[in-house]
């Protein structure tokens, strides 16, 4: 395959070009890939990237959708550990490309391998589990490592996202009686806490302090064992902005991702995924209020679709996903034409020991509702 417009390959060539002249360069591309490639997007994408994208979703819809593509190629738009996930549940002849390798997630670098390790072993040394995890469950959130999923899944753990953290914990509790949550303890303690554990049954494990900063007796008496990780960008997010807007906008729904803190959710209308948020405030009756709690691409685009509503962010500091915001068009339109020449590049390639046990978490996941 080849195409006029790709004279040089060469990233650097491609980042001095202004984003208006990627457009058509992006659709040539794309369009003389056809069927051998998809393109998928995550909402919290910008404008002119999201807008090549064949499929656009949640991490869940996104990973279900790598899943069962047949394109042999899969070019990622969104984060590491997303590419990583489709990797994982693609077929051996496919392969994934991720636009800029700088994309990663600042909330799955908070849990390294090794830190899992350490923090299994003391609770296995605790008496607390098996190391197989026949009484405590591991569950990591989709934004972890590919390492962490396998090893979930070698301990009979499962991995979740937002839109299925409630199924991940129902799953793991008919197995076991306590759950070791990683790596967003927002994410964990909203959800369980939805699921009626009070918030004395939870301890937070601090991988930098000795035995997590934790007693033996606190292990012992807790439910989930939460992890201290965290998103930046919904950490953002604060009660008082939920008291701000309910006081500016009378009326208004207040719509939070669950990677936000407890206070927020406490105080919100609803919790969803990027998928659910998107849903609830197409669903509205035309002349609703929503204030939304997560990425702003999503939030300004949601309010340029839905003109006969009021949709603003939570908080008007503007909260950027400065990783997922590094896939440019630039980085997009190099990736396709290498592709349209028959280079892959920055290719995505999860090493076949961790393979085996992230597919089966990944598969268990996928099951769950
Ligand atoms: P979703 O699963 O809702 O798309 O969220 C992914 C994410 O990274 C949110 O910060
Ligand atoms: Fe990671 Fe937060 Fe960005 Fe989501 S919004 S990709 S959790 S840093």
């Amino acid at each position: 395959m080849s195409t006029a417009a790709a004279t040089s390959c060469s990233l650097e060539n491609y980042l001095v070009i202004p984003d208006v002249s990627m457009d058509d360069r992006i659709t040539a591309a794309r369009e003389t890939l056809g069927q051998h490639a998809v393109i998928l997007g995550h909402h919290y994408q910008r404008d002119e990237v999201i807008r090549h994208s064949d499929f656009r979703g949640d991490s869940y819809r996104l990973s279900k959708t790598a899943a069962e593509s047949k394109a042999e190629y899969i070019v990622f738009c969104g984060v590491h550990f997303m590419a990583e996930s489709a990797d994982v549940l693609s077929r051996h002849s496919q392969k994934v490309v991720l636009p800029d390798l700088n994309a990663g997630c600042s909330m799955a670098d908070m849990a390294e391998i090794g830190q899992v390790e350490d923090c299994w072993e003391h609770l296995v040394g605790l008496g607390l589990t098996s190391d197989a995890g026949d009484a405590i469950t591991p569950v990591t959130y989709m934004n972890s490592t590919a390492a962490i999923k396998g090893f979930c899944g070698e301990r009979g753990g499962v991995v979740c996202t937002s839109s299925n953290a409630a199924g991940a914990f129902k799953w793991a509790f008919a197995k076991t009686p306590k759950v070791l949550f990683l790596p967003d303890q927002h994410l964990g303690r909203n959800t369980a806490f939805a699921m009626g554990i009070p918030l004395n049954q939870m301890v937070v494990w601090d991988p930098y302090m000795p035995m997590g900063g934790l007693t033996a007796d606190r292990l012992r008496s807790a439910k989930v064992i939460l992890w201290k990780g965290h998103c930046s960008v919904h950490q953002r997010f604060l009660p008082e902005h939920v008291d701000k807007v309910r006081n500016l906008y009378p009326g208004i729904k207040v719509l939070a991702h669950p990677e936000c803190r407890w206070e927020v959710c406490q105080k919100a209308d609803a919790l969803g995924s990027t998928d659910r948020i998107i849903k609830l405030i197409r669903e509205a009756p035309a002349g609703s209020k929503f204030a939304v709690g997560t990425e702003i691409h999503l939030v300004n685009r949601l309010a340029k679709e839905n003109r006969d509503k009021m949709v603003i962010t939570l908080d008007d500091s503007g909260c950027l996903c400065t990783t997922m915001f590094r896939i440019s068009p630039q980085h997009l339109c190099w990736a396709l034409e290498n592709l349209v020449e028959g280079n892959v590049v920055n290719r995505i390639v999860v090493k076949d020991d961790v393979k085996h046990w992230a597919r089966v978490a990944l598969d268990r996941m996928l099951s769950i509702q």
